[in-house]
């Protein structure tokens, strides 16, 4: 019996593999993109904490993201207080105007600016908040891809909460606290809010 020769389908064969390689790194990359995007928009503040303790580990990953923010001349003028002790979040959550989720979180992250980091032009030094705000956005987009819950609430420019964060946490005059930032499981799903206003775009484009 004769053997069937089947040569000439390496070559079909071979460019059908190296195509389905170049798909499947094109998906990957695009999945990558994906991933990003989802954690961005899945997003959503939580003031709802179960019980489970957060890992050490898990709060440096948000602290490492944190810090990979840009930040104006790279000055870096952030400065974060991880907070555990259940007295002080008790205290922050009673004293603070908007953060009473704190007193069931299982810790906090302060972000604060270091006003003496840098140049001290008048200008420039108010960077900080800028610099300070990156790095917050950061560390919840951080939490929300771990599975954690944060809200980020306001401490900087009220004169009262900047006062009551300082005199909780012992801060030096130059540290400003920008916010405290509960983390913690949810306790329950949230859902993000629809935030897409095309109203809000204003295309300047060249007339013809
Ligand atoms: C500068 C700033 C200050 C905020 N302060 C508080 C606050 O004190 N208490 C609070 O519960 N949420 C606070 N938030 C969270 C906002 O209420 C929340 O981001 C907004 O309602 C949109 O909801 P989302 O984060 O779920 O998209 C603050 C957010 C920002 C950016």
């Amino acid at each position: 019996m004769q053997r069937a020769n089947h040569q000439h389908l390496i070559l079909p064969v071979l460019i059908l593999f190296v195509f389905s390689l170049f798909i499947n790194t094109e998906k990957a990359m695009s999945q990558h993109a994906n991933e990003t995007l989802n954690v961005i928009h899945n997003r959503s503040s939580i003031r709802h904490f179960s019980e489970q303790a957060v890992p050490s580990e898990m709060v440096e990953t948000l602290l490492r993201a944190a810090m990979a923010a840009p930040s104006s001349r790279n000055v870096q003028p952030w400065l974060f207080y991880v907070v555990e002790d259940r007295e002080v979040l008790i205290r922050l959550s009673e004293e603070l105007p908007s953060a009473r989720m704190l007193a069931h979180a299982p810790l906090a992250i302060v972000v604060c600016g270091d006003i003496q980091k840098g140049d001290p032009n008048e200008e420039q030094v108010h960077n900080w908040v800028m610099d300070c705000s990156a790095a917050t956005q950061n560390l919840l987009l951080a939490a929300e891809s771990l599975g954690l819950g944060t809200v980020w609430t306001g401490v900087h420019p009220y004169a009262d909460r900047i006062a009551t964060v300082r005199n909780a946490l012992r801060l030096p005059a130059h540290i400003i606290p920008l916010n405290v930032i509960p983390v913690g499981y949810p306790a329950a799903h949230a859902q993000p809010k629809e935030k897409w206003d095309p109203e809000k775009v204003k295309h300047i484009r060249a007339e013809k």
